[in-house]
């Protein structure tokens, strides 16, 4: 197979010839032409992975030609080949679009290097720039599940802040709400968003290091720091920045995020020279922020600037009409996700998961469902493709309505009483812990580490 498709437009019939035959022998496959307007119309209704480009031709100039080409295929790498060495040539083909460009008499080997390169970037681009959309195409508001009164209120605040010039936005829920889906949904959905969405889990970098990434730093700011390097808030630049999992972020990284929020300034470390930022922070947190402040872990101040705009997302166990919803956009986007095609969901097993406790959240919901399609059904979801703890939710509730409880009136112990529901569910299924755990509505993990804790185990 071609490693690429390359035009090459020159009017000189010897440099046609010997790129063809050079490139060729690289591995390209090469399409030659004389004229600018010919070169524009091939770019255009042809596949070509790159141009080489001379910017003396007959009809129309090779500027302008890379000029028109940019007007529809914004990244095909365009490499120049000029026979005058003047700056302004070389400046006006760099303005123009050109990925870079070589003087006449070239050497072929420098401009293999060139070609390989250029090619290199542009997929590289493109692939970022299919992730990104993906990213985009996923994180819609109309991919956000939920019409109840709880996520209509979430959908008010978000969409009000994704239009405004708001900066900061507090979300904050449960593991598996919605944090990150709402995160990018904002940026995505917001004026911000050609500019960079950069997202950074407090939890997963060291405090030092965390603060150097963000803030970036100067040559010689610390040993390791060979040379200058612009931190994230830099590169976010008239972007959005998300802060996941704020509350793990030390104090005097703290003190410094509430110092930028309110200049839009900061310094790089070891930096002299202030630099200007416009960047929307979203901090996320799934742990309670204000114990942390009671606490001591976390700043009063930047918390209360952090509320401004605050936004919380739900446990499903709190939404769950929406919980049919979600399943069928679960099962629509794995159906096309696995190429399977399943029907849909039987109303016992709707039944369970509505009616389940979802620990999880809507993570939990959704890898339910996968684990159904990819394993389990054929064509309609049952009951019986469900996990055992959705199932066993059930089964432990007819129990407890069952149960006539007296409370003593001289109290009684918890642990004791745990106790005792254990060993009665363990001998309820001859010892079966699976089955155990089921009959309490558990996880056969949570059982057994609720036999340690009780001493059974
Ligand atoms: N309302 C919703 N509609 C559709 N999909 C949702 C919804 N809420 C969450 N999801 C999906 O559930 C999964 C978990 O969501 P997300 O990663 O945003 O949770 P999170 O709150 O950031 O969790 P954590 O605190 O564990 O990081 C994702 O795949 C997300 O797309
Ligand atoms: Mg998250």
């Amino acid at each position: 197979m071609a490693k690429g498709r390359v035009l090459v437009v020159d009017d000189e019939k010897l440099i046609r010839w010997s790129l063809e035959h050079n490139l060729s022998r690289e591995g390209y496959e090469v399409v030659c032409t004389d004229c600018g307007e010919k070169a524009v119309s091939t770019v255009d209704s042809e596949i070509v992975d790159l141009v080489i480009l001379d910017v003396r031709l007959p009809d129309i100039t090779g500027v302008e030609v890379l000029e028109k080409i940019r007007g529809f295929k914004r990244d095909i790498p365009v490499v120049m080949i000029t026979a005058d060495d003047a700056v302004k040539t070389a400046v006006a083909c760099m303005k123009a679009g050109a990925c870079d460009y070589m003087i006449k008499p070239f050497d072929f080997d420098e401009l293999k290097v060139i070609i390989e390169k250029s090619l290199e970037d542009a997929s590289l681009k493109s692939e970022f720039r299919r992730m990104r959309n993906d990213l985009e195409a996923e994180s819609q508001f109309e991919n956000i599940i939920g019409e109840s009164e709880r996520m209509r209120e979430v959908f008010r605040i978000i969409t009000r802040v994704a239009c405004s010039d708001a900066t900061t936005v507090l979300l904050y829920g449960e593991s598996g709400t919605g944090k990150d889906l709402v995160a990018r949904a904002i940026h995505y959905g917001s004026a911000r968003k050609e500019k960079p969405l950069i997202e950074i889990n407090c939890a997963a970098l060291p405090e030092t290091l965390l603060e150097s990434e963000l803030m970036g730093y100067e040559k010689g700011a610390f040993t390791d720091a060979k040379a200058a390097r612009k931190g994230y808030f830099e590169l976010a630049d008239g972007g959005t920045i998300y802060l996941d999992e704020i509350g793990e972020m030390n104090v005097s990284m703290q003190a410094k995020l509430l110092r930028i929020i309110e200049n839009k300034r900061f310094k790089r470390l070891g930096g002299t020279e202030d630099i200007e930022v416009d960047v929307r922070i979203i901090a996320a947190t799934n742990s309670d922020l204000t114990a942390a402040v009671s606490e001591g872990n976390f700043r009063k101040d930047l918390y209360y600037r952090l509320k401004v705009i605050p936004v919380e997302l739900p446990p499903l166990k709190e939404h769950r009409d929406d919980i049919p919803a979600l399943i069928d956009f679960f099962i629509t986007r794995f159906n096309r996700e696995f190429k399977r095609i399943i029907r849909g969901i039987s109303p016992e097993a709707q039944k369970l998961l509505v009616d389940y406790h979802w620990p999880g959240n809507v993570r939990e919901l959704k890898n339910v469902i996968e684990r159904a399609i990819i394993l389990e059904c054929d064509e309609l979801i049952l009951a019986e493709h469900l996990p055992s703890e959705i199932r066993g939710d059930q089964i432990s509730r007819e129990i407890s309505q069952e149960i006539e409880f007296n409370f003593p009136s001289g109290g009684m112990s918890l642990d004791k009483l745990e106790a005792s529901l254990l060993k009665r569910a363990l001998s309820m299924s001859e010892n079966n812990q699976t089955k155990a755990a089921r009959l309490l509505g558990l996880g056969r993990d949570a059982l057994r580490y609720r036999m340690k804790k009780t001493g059974l185990l």
